[in-house]
């Protein structure tokens, strides 16, 4: 495992990883919500094996055939050693359910996150892609999503911080609002981390975007905001990443 780990690590670093690399290594997708199933079904398609780590096995919901599914909960550190075991590469989809806790902002999108990336750098994941929100690190109280779900936007900039100095290869992706709609219909238009675009996007071409964020070089350390650009070409933002800086 190590050995292969390397010869990932060499062809992320020189920029040679295409999805033929890719293929066969094992990716974690953290949470089996909205976002989640769309992206195991984005990861199969492109030849890696997955597992879907949820709460509950038993309230999985569909999951696509051939992939491995456990259970581990980021509000319970205990939970996540097993589920990490063996894979390359981790992307986290999860987000607090509600205000009370312990499932609130706080603890799921700061500390579980936080939890999950210290976890993910002990068992010696490749790259660590955590899907945030654009306005991640909003402190203001009278912020709509603030007001309404607990300072949602301040913890989960404070996830982000964390995994910045956990020292983990990452990519955070803040997407603007969520729509369930299918992947690769329509052009993307990438920011910097506080450009603060606002519109909507689709739930799998944050898959779709998250994926590439596994083995593209021009990801790693970096966030980036995404959001749909109708009339734009459908892969344009695949050349989007390198004027994206470091942060
Ligand atoms: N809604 C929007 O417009 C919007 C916009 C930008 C960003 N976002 C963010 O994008 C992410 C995905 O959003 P979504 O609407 O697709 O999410 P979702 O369907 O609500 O799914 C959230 C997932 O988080 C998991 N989760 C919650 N607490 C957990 C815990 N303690 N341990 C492990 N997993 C846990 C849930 O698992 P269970 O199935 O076990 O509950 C669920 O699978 C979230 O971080 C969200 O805040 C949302």
């Amino acid at each position: 495992m190590r050995f292969v780990k390397a010869i990932v690590a060499f062809v992320a670093a020189f920029g040679l990883a295409t999805t033929a690399y890719a293929a066969g290594e094992t990716v974690l997708v953290v949470g089996g919500g909205k976002s989640g199933l769309p992206l195991v079904k984005i990861l199969k398609e492109q030849g890696y094996k997955v597992r879907l780590s949820v709460r509950d096995k038993s309230k999985a919901g569909d999951v696509e055939a051939g992939v491995e599914v456990v259970e581990a909960d980021v509000t319970k550190p205990e939970t996540l050693a097993s589920a990490l075991k063996g894979a390359t590469f981790v992307i986290s989809t999860i987000g607090a359910g509600g205000v009370e806790p312990p499932n609130n902002a706080e603890n799921v999108d700061y500390k579980g996150v936080a939890s999950l990336a210290d976890a993910s750098k002990a068992a010696g994941i490749m790259h660590f892609v955590l899907m945030s929100s654009i306005s991640a690190g909003d402190t203001n109280p009278e912020t709509f999503l603030n007001k309404r779900f607990g300072m949602v936007l301040m913890w989960k900039g404070k996830g982000e911080e964390h995994v910045r100095k956990s020292g983990i290869s990452y990519t955070i992706v803040r997407p603007g609002g969520l729509q369930n709609c299918d992947p690769g219909k329509v052009g993307l238009k990438f920011g910097p981390a506080g450009a603060n675009l606002a519109g909507r996007i689709c739930r799998s071409d944050v898959g779709l975007v998250m994926a590439d964020a596994l083995t593209n070089k021009d990801a790693v350390g970096k966030t980036v905001e995404v959001i749909s650009e109708d009339g734009a070409p459908v892969t344009a933002w695949k050349g989007a990443w390198a004027a994206i800086p470091k942060s």
